[in-house]
């Protein structure tokens, strides 16, 4: 069983994630299945579907004087269970940090929503030879005492850009992550892979070790591109 997560970002129609999630009602999988819309569209979805929800940011704070920012409660009151945080695009235009995103996933925590904690290294890092010190301390930094989490791993110079690291940069990473976590006392955290993942490359990549699914961007906007990535494994 592998956990398929879509991240739309700043994509899609109420009218699309409808019949996202209709289509995905009816796909034969016993994998988990997660979609993260737009905040506006977490409401618009009605009646309970085999996919889950999740929203792609979440604020630190309860509530209070934060313009723009939604809270971990209100996520949860939508019915949505589970909340991206540290996108690599939030990172880059936000400017959140890992104490950020360790706040953030603890309000989710909190809230009884899952928090997906992605960390991951950028282009300048990678060739600077420090992606598995970015890896580990992005694990240790990002990942708030108690309450289930999921890791993402996601290479930040291969997001959208149709790039993949090879399989055996892939394994170091996912196998670093874990004895990491193992470290943590949480050794059985599922850790996602995500990154210019597609119905052809998805099946290759969750048979590596300790791949447990993918976050997916680009691929998961249409049903076509997304399901096949879905049925690719058990
Ligand atoms: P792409 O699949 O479009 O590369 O995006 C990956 C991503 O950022 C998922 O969170």
């Amino acid at each position: 069983m592998k956990i398929i997560a879509g991240n739309w970002k700043m994509n899609g129609t109420p009218a699309a994630l409808r019949d996202m999630m209709a289509a995905l009602d009816n796909v034969d999988t016993e994998n988990v299945m997660i979609i993260c819309p737009p905040f506006p569209m977490l409401c618009t979805c009605g009646a309970t579907h085999r996919a889950a929800l999740g929203a792609q940011d979440v604020s630190a704070h309860d509530h209070g004087a934060y313009t723009g920012d939604v809270s971990a409660a209100m996520i949860a009151d939508t019915g949505a269970k589970y909340v991206i945080v540290g996108h690599s695009e939030r990172r880059q235009y936000h400017g959140e940090t890992n104490d950020v995103v360790r706040a953030k996933a603890a309000a989710a925590i909190a809230a009884g929503l899952t928090p997906i904690i992605c960390v991951g290294e950028t282009m300048a890092e990678r060739d600077a030879g420090q992606t598995m010190t970015i890896i580990e301390s992005g694990v240790r930094e990002c990942v708030p005492d108690g309450g289930a989490v999921i890791i993402a791993y996601e290479p930040r110079w291969a997001i959208g850009a149709g790039l993949t690291p090879t399989r055996d940069e892939i394994a170091a990473a996912h196998d670093l992550i874990a004895r990491t976590l193992d470290t943590m006392g949480i050794g059985t955290t599922p850790i996602l892979y995500g990154a210019s993942v597609k119905g052809n490359n998805a099946a290759e990549i969750m048979s590596i070790p300790h791949v447990d699914g993918v976050l997916v961007g680009g691929a998961s906007l249409k049903p076509d591109d997304f399901i096949p990535i879905i049925t690719s494994v058990k």
